[in-house]
């Protein structure tokens, strides 16, 4: 018999961006919905260098959540070629910061200030060591010489091995696993690391992007792999292994931004990020291993209480408006006008 009804405890989002002042009308009460907590990316324009900055941020976006809601965002700090680690000593101490993100300069949307070279970071990532604080790595090379589908690849074995190597007690994420030598990495690795898998990199693949035109709304960073990847993170999302974990990157931009000669990389999916999951292990045959990747194995890793609410999701068709209002302007969401095969029945007090 086909399961109809799965209940798992309410999840958390381990890598989100939200932008910032009236984009938080959208993108807070979506994420709100039915995640309990959000790890927030902290590439705004400028970045979130600072503990009184990601504070500040953590107040606009507690003012943008609903009424009643319970969403916490978990902030983090922007690493820069600059960052002290009496920062990283300050963001601990104030009990609101939980990673910081490592950019490389020029890999994606808002990482013009990243860091040029982790050499410049020797001491901000020792003092995250010794507090047991993550650190969240985008994890592509930026030489131009590096085909795009090799950067992930190449990350690995030129930066995450030393730094590994270097730093063998530092807390990794890799942010957005899209290939299978990541999720390979990853398992095997004995290094407390562990990734987030996205949605959209569950559910697409390069033909998606590019067969029959180009699918400007397909298009994020690190961008949709061939499908024997996409297939090697299905596996890895559905497997019950404790090292990966739900990370929507919920990216948004304006659809202009997106439909454009240089269009920008993002994906929005927070109107829909439980259920485009519940679709993928359904399809996997593997709903009994949605509650350890949606609701457990993040929260353990960062060494943070899973949550006590109950969220029900059920097997019935719903249709995604054809567009959001994202600050006055449309965007187009993930599988817009399209028909999602899960939805939430029911949230828990
Ligand atoms: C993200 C964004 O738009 O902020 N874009 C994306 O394609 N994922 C940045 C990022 O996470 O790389
Ligand atoms: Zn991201």
């Amino acid at each position: 018999m086909t399961i109809q009804n799965i209940t798992l405890p309410q999840p958390d989002d381990w890598h989100l961006h939200l932008r910032d002042d009236s984009a938080l009308n959208t993108t807070v009460p979506d994420s709100a919905r039915y995640f309990k907590r959000a790890i927030i990316m902290p590439n705004l324009q400028p970045p979130v260098t600072t503990t009184e900055q990601a504070l500040a941020y953590r107040q606009r976006i507690l003012q943008a959540r609903p009424v009643g809601s319970y969403f916490q965002p978990l902030m983090t700090l922007y690493l820069t070629d600059n960052t002290s680690e009496d920062e990283i000593q300050r963001a601990y101490d104030s009990q609101h910061i939980y990673a910081v993100k490592l950019y490389p300069a020029g890999a994606t949307t808002n990482s013009a200030a990243g860091v040029t070279d982790l050499t410049h970071c020797t001491e901000a990532l020792a003092r995250m060591s010794q507090l047991g604080m993550p650190l969240l790595v985008h994890g592509e090379v930026t030489d131009p010489k590096i085909d795009i589908f090799d950067r992930e690849k190449v990350f690995i074995d030129q930066i995450l091995q030393p730094l590994i190597a270097r730093l063998p007690d530092l807390k990794i994420v890799f942010e957005h696993a899209t290939t299978r030598d990541a999720v390979d990495f990853v398992r095997e690795s004995s290094h407390p690391i562990a990734a987030t898998i996205t949605p959209h990199h569950l559910l697409l693949n390069r033909n998606d992007l590019l067969v029959g035109g180009i699918h400007p709304h397909h298009y994020c960073l690190p961008v949709l792999k061939r499908n024997t990847h996409q297939q090697a993170l299905i596996e890895a999302a559905t497997s019950g292994d404790p090292k990966f974990f739900l990370g929507t990157d919920s990216a948004p931009h304006a659809q202009h931004s997106k439909e454009s000669g240089c269009g920008c990389a993002g994906i929005y999916s927070s109107h829909a990020a439980i259920e485009l999951y519940a679709e993928v292990f359904d399809a996997a045959g593997a709903l009994d291993k949605l509650t350890g990747f949606a609701s457990h194995f993040g929260a353990d890793f960062y060494g943070l209480p899973r949550n006590t609410r109950q969220l029900t999701l059920s097997k019935q068709d719903w249709q995604v408006p054809d567009r959001i209002d994202f600050s006055g302007q449309p965007l187009i969401p993930m599988r817009a006008g399209e028909i999602i095969s899960w939805q939430v029945a029911n949230l828990s007090d």
